[in-house]
């Protein structure tokens, strides 16, 4: 579920090693007619469903909190069901801020959530959706950047190509993730699901190793760009948004690597691939 997103354009690449891949897009289906979805789904009848579709904009979600609920709630429920009726297996993917962010400690999936805003609230309602069947999975994410799309890699790459001044929150933590790790981890946990077909799915967490703030990351890619811009680290209060972001994000990746073998590698060496590609 999903073409052009940063997850979902990766997706498309590291699945069809797989199998045959059917990548349905906004173009296609409309994500405010959750019910599409669903029977698109019965209609495919595929062995295994990766859901990137959501509604990502966090700070609008405040103001379309319905746009919000069927894209990330209620789309996720339907496809769950109508994967569950035929058989499918499920990935869906959802995210840190379902955590309010005062841990201080890598979240586990066991973890209390407290979603702060409209999209965590949604989102945790679709992770629920979708784990009403236990074979199907949910992989929480977090701070995803890639090559293509709209990300915070891209916009310090373009603002400093512009010589544009930089002023980047510096109280806030988390695991830069590139899509394409996301995409290569998830294609590794699909084809072990798909080989196991009764093996529980489960709750995981998912991301780079390491931890930074959002102006430790900007400073990361300048420095790789070997640009002469330097980021100006501010505070939250400096940059109000309409949604509050958790401060601190930071993912616990042990389950995911305990159960499917994988674990994406620190951080630093992962931004420094993405930038060469
Ligand atoms: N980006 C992050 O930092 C981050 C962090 C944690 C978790 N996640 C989760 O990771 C998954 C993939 O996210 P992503 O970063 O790949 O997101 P993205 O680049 O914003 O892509 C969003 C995807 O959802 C589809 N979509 C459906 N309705 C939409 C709407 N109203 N507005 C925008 N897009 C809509 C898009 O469809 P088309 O393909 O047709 O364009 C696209 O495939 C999502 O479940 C997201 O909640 C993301």
């Amino acid at each position: 579920m999903g073409r052009q997103g940063q997850v979902a354009w990766e997706l498309r690449r590291t699945l069809s090693v797989l199998g045959e891949v059917h990548a349905l897009g906004r173009e296609s289906l409309d994500p405010d007619d959750p019910s599409a979805w669903g029977r698109a789904v019965r209609e495919l009848r595929p062995d295994m469903v990766v859901n990137a579709v959501a509604y990502t904009a966090v700070d609008l979600a405040e103001t379309e909190p319905e746009r919000a609920q069927r894209a990330n709630a209620e789309l996720p429920g339907e496809v769950s069901r109508a994967a569950s009726q035929v058989g499918a297996r499920m990935i869906h993917y959802s995210t840190d801020y379902v955590f309010d962010g005062t841990g201080t400690v890598p979240y586990r999936e066991e973890d209390r959530t407290n979603p702060l805003g409209v999209y965590g609230r949604t989102k945790l309602l679709g992770e629920e959706a979708v784990l009403a069947d236990d074979r199907h999975c949910v992989i929480r994410l977090c701070w995803v950047y890639g090559t293509r799309g709209r990300n915070f890699l891209l916009t310090v790459r373009r603002l400093a190509g512009e010589g544009k001044p930089l002023r980047i929150v510096s109280d806030q933590r988390g695991c830069p993730t590139w899509s394409r790790d996301i995409a290569e981890a998830t294609g590794q946990a699909a084809r072990q699901l798909l080989v196991a077909r009764d093996a529980e799915g489960g709750l995981f967490h998912l991301a780079s190793g390491g931890q930074t703030t959002w102006h430790g990351f900007a400073s990361e890619i300048l420095s790789l760009m070997e640009s002469p811009s330097q980021a100006e680290a501010i505070s939250t209060v400096e940059y109000p948004t309409p949604a509050r972001r958790p401060a601190y994000s930071v993912l616990a990746n042990d389950k995911f690597a305990a159960r499917f073998g994988v674990r994406v590698p620190d951080w630093r060496g992962q931004v420094a691939l993405a930038l060469e590609g």
